[in-house]
């Protein structure tokens, strides 16, 4: 059939109509642990008590604990504004299926890349919690049966963002306290990859188009891990950060590992979009310039007690005998282990707009044909779904 000018034109102008108002992604879902965290891990303790169910979690933005372990919104808070999406509603929060009709956040404290029988194989006995990534990835399929028929699918899933971490970090976290060794810990990080990879894969096979995976942080820049293994060897630290080298190290290796099974999901996947997300990277570039950001002390947690790095860790935020500083804006680190919003915010702008995601998240809507028009629509109203 020959195409006339005018057919051409009308076809151009339903293109850039109503498909494009309603954004870029249609639905954000988010996979982790406590750095994506937006209330799971809070919503499944019930009334224990616990300091992220307390202020001063939540003062700077909400003004109230939401269960986020931050002083205010989280990295997957910024990217579902970005986007136009509603903050995203933690999944054991949400019932019905219009409760996540922008998506669902599976991400929860704790949470690990491995599940807990493998700690248990190596003699570990996991008193953090189970609902690890494949336990999470099991919630989505669940999710998604309730969300779309068998024909809707490719449909809803072609049209969403997958957050699949920052997860792993606990995987070492919770073998680092209970002393292992650095060689012990570097053993398990391949099959925290394979973990990964193998959640990743599930994803796409469930019909992900577009997906992120981000890397650890510089946990050699953290004020818990500082203060742990704190050392008289002048060696031990970086010259200008102040950073402890053999933990940053050690990020570093983790984050090579997912950036080969991400060279390698692509090449098994040519037509998914998979986009490695540089925390490590964004992050680095606050420790490495802090004045530049406004942050005083990089490397002292906002909330916690007792110097060096304001971080006992008997003491830790929330418990008392600790305490808060004036203004979060102007830290780094909020609690000695996790983010002040205002750091997150920046590692949201540089997987966001560049140069720490290739293609920048705001760029990758390519399987949806719209591209960062979506975002100077005006947003939705962030506390609707809270
Ligand atoms: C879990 O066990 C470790 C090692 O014994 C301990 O340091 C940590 O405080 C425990 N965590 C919780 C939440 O009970
Ligand atoms: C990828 O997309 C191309 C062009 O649309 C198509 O020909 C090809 O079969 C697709 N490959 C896979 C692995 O789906």
């Amino acid at each position: 059939m020959a195409t006339s000018p005018l057919a051409s034109l009308i076809s151009l102008a339903l293109l850039f109509l109503p498909s494009l108002a309603s954004g870029c992604y249609t639905r954000l879902f988010a996979f982790g642990d406590s750095l994506t965290d937006t209330g799971n891990f809070y919503h499944s303790i019930g009334d224990q008590p616990d300091p992220v169910a307390r202020l001063p979690y939540g003062q700077t933005y909400f003004g109230r604990p939401t269960g986020r372990f931050s002083d205010g919104r989280v990295i997957v808070d910024f990217v579902a504004k970005a986007f136009g999406l509603p903050l995203t509603l933690p999944y054991l929060v949400g019932r019905t299926a219009d409760d996540f009709k922008y998506g669902a956040n599976f991400a929860v404290g704790g949470a690990t890349a491995l599940n807990n029988d493998y700690f248990r194989k190596r003699d570990v006995e996991p008193n953090w919690t189970e609902h690890s990534l494949d336990e999470q990835i099991r919630w989505f399929k669940q999710l998604l049966n309730m969300l779309a028929t068998q024909s809707e699918r490719d449909e809803l899933m072609r049209n969403s963002l997958f957050l699949v971490g920052e997860i792993g970090g606990n995987d070492y976290n919770h073998l680092f306290i209970r002393s292992k060794t650095l060689d012990e810990v570097r053993a398990i990080v391949p099959d925290v990859a394979d973990a990964i990879g193998a959640a990743v894969k599930e994803l796409i096979q469930l019909g992900a188009k577009t997906l992120v995976i981000p890397g650890n942080f510089p946990i050699g820049c953290v004020p818990l891990y500082l203060r742990v293994y704190q050392s008289e060897k002048e060696e031990d630290y970086h010259p200008k950060t102040g950073c402890i080298n053999w933990l940053n190290e050690f990020a570093e290796y983790h984050n090579r590992m997912i950036i080969n099974k991400i060279n390698s999901l692509k090449e098994s996947y040519p037509n998914v979009t998979i986009i490695y997300a540089d925390y490590y990277g964004a992050s680095m570039n606050i420790f490495r310039d802090p004045v530049q950001f406004g942050f005083e002390v990089p490397l002292n947690a906002c909330c916690g007690s007792d110097a060096p790095y304001n971080c006992t860790p008997s003491i830790l935020c929330g418990s008392p005998g600790s305490s808060v500083c004036k203004d979060p804006s102007t830290y780094a680190s909020w609690d000695g282990l996790h983010l002040t919003e205002a750091s997150y915010k920046l590692v949201a702008e540089g997987i966001l707009e560049g140069p720490y995601a290739s293609p920048p998240l705001i760029k990758s809507c390519t399987n949806l044909q719209c591209g960062s028009d979506a975002l100077k629509l005006p947003f939705s109203d962030p506390f609707s779904s809270i």
